[in-house]
């Protein structure tokens, strides 16, 4: 994703990949089966994990087919499988991914029916297999296998949302930003169905986010279920108990029953505390040890697809509630509305641009600072 560039790299050095190289939107590396299968289970930051089979470039369709049919796809297939082609591009030559991907089926296709005298079927929901293309600026065509099958923002815990959810890989990556390691108490006062306060709950107990859910390798013909297992298995033993409260909260009872859901869907509902407040009226919780403080990372709402009265008195009062309740913490605040977050009135400390799906946000940092180190009421 966008801006997670940098973490998706940490977290892939963390489990032991050879040869990284950060580009745009994608990172790539090296790794066996056994980092295939960590890299699925284990990503916060990663939308999917794609294993490349080929590089070459394609200046036309003729060219582009020939070379596709060239790969030695028989390994891949199996007789009764389904398969799936996803394709994307930058190129201006070939603007349309549907017909990209058709051309690349067709290339699978012929070379299966050529050599078995049958035609694999092609079918989304339930492939066996998913084939991914992408054309580069420069008609570099890249052909990857798609080891994720599901994109890995679908950790599996959340059914139901709430009105404006954010995506599971954007929290994990805004926590990655804010350094959180959980090491201090972590809130969200407008948890929502509680996408962020889940991801939190999973960094401080170290649990692997992928392990509610199923993989696309686990149906290729090359599986390895013991392998599989003991990975699974060595990040099972991994979790841990928080050693600082997480506290989800939102002034909508209905919104956190879906929180609530969630979290006990994804086992972590024993580690979080859910509150049913205003934030204006939420306690914060001490840290152990005062010198600690906390975080606070939250997403209000910003009008674009939530509606609350005046949006500007409400994020002036987003503002007040953090100067006066929340010293010894450091709050982040994503948001879409840059007019709103102006009316906060505290210093930010760091504003980084991002994506929300098509919605253009920053993440705002403020030090709330205890005592005479005091908030200056001026936007930067
Ligand atoms: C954009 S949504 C948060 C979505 C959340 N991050 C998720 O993934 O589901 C904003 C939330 O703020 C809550 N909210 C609005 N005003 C609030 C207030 N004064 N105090 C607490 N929560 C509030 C809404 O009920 C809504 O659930």
């Amino acid at each position: 994703m966008a801006g997670l560039e940098d973490l998706l790299v940490e977290e892939l050095k963390a489990i032991g990949a050879e040869d990284i190289q950060p580009g745009l939107r994608v990172v790539n590396c090296k790794g066996d089966k056994t980092f295939r299968y960590r890299a699925n289970l284990e990503l916060r930051t990663g939308i999917r994990v794609l294993v490349q089979m080929g590089q070459f470039r394609a200046n036309n369709e003729q060219t582009m087919y020939n070379r596709l049919r060239d790969i030695d796809w028989s390994p891949w297939l199996k007789k009764d499988g389904n398969l799936w082609i996803d394709a994307s591009s930058q190129s201006d030559r070939y603007s349309n991914s549907v017909y990209l991907s058709q051309l690349f089926k067709d290339a699978i296709v012929d070379q299966f029916r050529d050599k078995t005298g049958e035609r694999p079927s092609v079918s989304k929901e339930d492939a066996d297999m998913t084939f991914y293309l992408h054309v580069g600026r420069d008609n570099t065509v890249t052909v990857s296998l798609n080891s994720s099958g599901d994109s890995l923002h679908r950790r599996g815990y959340r059914r139901r949302t709430g009105g404006a959810p954010i995506n599971e890989v954007l929290a994990a990556g805004l926590l990655g930003l804010t350094g959180y390691d959980g090491s201090v108490p972590f809130v969200d006062p407008m948890c929502g169905s509680g996408t962020i306060v889940a991801e939190a709950a999973m960094i401080a107990t170290r649990q692997a986010p992928g392990l509610r859910r199923e993989f696309g390798f686990q149906r290729w013909p090359d599986f390895d279920a013991g392998l599989w297992s003991s990975v699974r298995q060595d990040a099972l033993n991994r979790i841990q108990k928080p050693e600082h409260p997480i506290v989800g909260s939102d002034i909508d009872e209905l919104t956190l029953n879906l929180a609530k859901i969630s979290l006990e869907r994804a086992g972590l509902l024993r580690h979080v505390e859910l509150r049913n407040a205003d934030f204006a009226d939420l306690q914060a919780p001490r840290p152990v040890k005062e010198e600690d403080g906390g975080l606070l990372v939250t997403n209000p709402p910003y009008e674009v697809r939530l509606k609350t009265g005046d949006i500007t008195t409400f994020y002036a009062q987003i503002g007040d509630t953090l100067k006066q309740n929340w010293k010894g913490y450091t709050a982040w605040i994503i948001s879409g509305n840059q007019d709103a977050v102006k009316s906060v009135g505290l210093r930010t400390s760091r504003k980084i641009p991002m994506m929300n799906g098509p919605i253009e946000v920053r993440f705002c940092r403020y030090d709330l600072y205890e005592g005479t180190k005091k908030e200056k009421k001026k936007e930067e």
